[in-house]
């Protein structure tokens, strides 16, 4: 007999994405329907997932178990958001408003705004208030139905800011529900005051800072912004090999605005993640085909600075790459909270079909992450993160827009958003 304190009964559509994890070309065309699905879990994790006659055949209920009745929703693993600059200090509407006038983003940058912007506010920000700020993000983001992200430093760029950031991302861990996984990204750009002198800064890197931060246990991944205007392909490497052997797990954000060969490199390092990749090479599609290094394709970002260029999802897929999806989040590229608009953007801008989507924002993202036996299906074994949304089909999910179908989100079992609301 199996045992739970909580059943969903009645899933209309069950969205399980079980199967291979992470999934590569046709299997991401599977999302692992069962319908009329009834779901079991026992202290935060699920036992059972099969029909209502196996239920009761196997499943008995302890005596104050939760039952949820989920006839007409469609359930879904909840989104795992493995790529976000989540906590920095106030905006760039402005610089927005700049860009619609004309400037581009990078030329933004050149005249000083850009990440210099969110750095210098990064800086200035105490610690609570930079904590409270990033609660009310994820909270909005767990309304869009994340149940899991990533979460990068990088708007501090000297120790005291980048430890600030991080410690920030630890105290939310406790605060609230949604699974945080850090990482340090004080590779996320020159700091204004080691403009003309690179060579210091990687050193103040990888002496001081990496190691400090990986032994006061802050950061999981290590992560660099590869473009020839911020770390070049040597200085990538000199990083990435201090952060291997350090014992980070690896990301490298790359060939974004230019063509550099980052995806190679990660690669050929091992990385668990290469994100961005709007100019990525035919070399560099080659060489991620097959091999265990995901694609974190960020289609927010294409779509938040009005570019032509796209992340060629397609091409990645049908050659067999690990393809996730994120959102980004940041003030200047991608102001963007929602895994469900990100879901809709990669089938709208990226040419993906609804269910390599929806494997791209849940088991693959959970895989970018290192969380795959932990998240990303609803499987037996794993963590019950479960969505239920309002529509009459998953394909309702990128068909309808503009609207939040989701009514409920359950995270490690609990409850945690009810009727659309945050339940507090
Ligand atoms: O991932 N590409 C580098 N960093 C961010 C943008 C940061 C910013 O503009 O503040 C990104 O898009
Ligand atoms: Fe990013």
């Amino acid at each position: 007999m199996i045992y739970a304190d909580a059943v969903v009964t009645n899933i209309s559509q069950l969205v399980t994405c079980a199967g291979e994890k992470p999934k590569t070309k046709n299997d991401m065309r599977e999302a692992g329907l069962v319908e009329k699905a009834w779901l079991a879990a026992l202290n935060g994790r699920i036992v059972f997932m099969g029909k209502e006659k196996d239920f009761k055949a196997n499943v008995s209920l302890t005596r104050k178990a939760r039952v949820i009745d989920a006839s007409g929703l469609v359930g879904l693993p909840g989104f795992i958001d493995c790529h976000t600059h989540l906590p920095f200090a106030g905006d760039r509407a402005k610089e927005f408003s700049l860009r619609l006038a004309g400037y581009t983003y990078l030329q933004l940058a050149e005249l000083g705004l850009g990440i210099q912007t969110t750095v210098e506010a990064t800086r200035a920000i105490p610690a609570p208030e930079l904590e409270d700020i990033c609660l009310k993000r994820l909270e909005t983001m767990l309304l869009n139905g994340a149940t899991t992200i990533e979460a990068k430093s990088g708007y501090g760029l000297n120790r005291e800011d980048e430890l600030k950031q991080l410690r920030v991302l630890k105290n939310l861990a406790r605060r609230q529900p949604v699974s945080i996984v850090p990482t340090f990204m004080g590779a996320h750009e020159i700091p204004p005051e080691f403009k003309s002198d690179h060579s210091s800064y990687i050193k103040l890197l990888k002496e001081e800072l990496m190691p400090e931060i990986k032994a006061s246990n802050l950061a999981e991944f290590f992560d660099i912004f590869c473009e020839p205007t911020v770390f070049n392909l040597d200085e990538t490497r000199e990083l990435a090999i201090q952060a291997i052997k350090l014992g980070y797990k690896l990301k490298i954000h790359t060939d974004e605005f230019v063509p550099i060969g980052g995806t190679e490199l990660a690669v050929e390092l091992g990385a668990r993640s290469v994100e961005h990749l709007l100019n990525i090479t035919p070399a560099g599609i080659e060489k991620l085909a097959g091999s265990r290094t995901a694609a974190i394709l960020l289609p927010g970002v294409s779509f938040f600075l009005m570019t032509d260029k796209k992340a060629p999802a397609r091409e990645l897929i049908d050659c067999g790459t690990i393809v996730a999806l994120a959102s980004d989040f940041n003030p200047g590229s991608s102001n963007l909270f929602s895994m469900l608009f990100v879901l809709q953007l990669g089938v709208f801008t990226l040419k993906m079909t609804i269910e390599e989507a929806l494997n791209a924002c849940t088991i693959n993202a959970a895989y970018a992450l290192d969380r795959q036996d932990e998240a990303g299906s609803i499987e037996p074994g794993k963590s019950f993160d479960l969505i239920l949304c309002d529509l009459p089909s998953y394909l309702h999910l990128a068909y309808e827009l503009g609207k939040n179908p989701i009514k409920t989100v359950i995270k490690q079992g609990k409850v945690v958003v009810e009727q659309g609301c945050i339940k507090e």
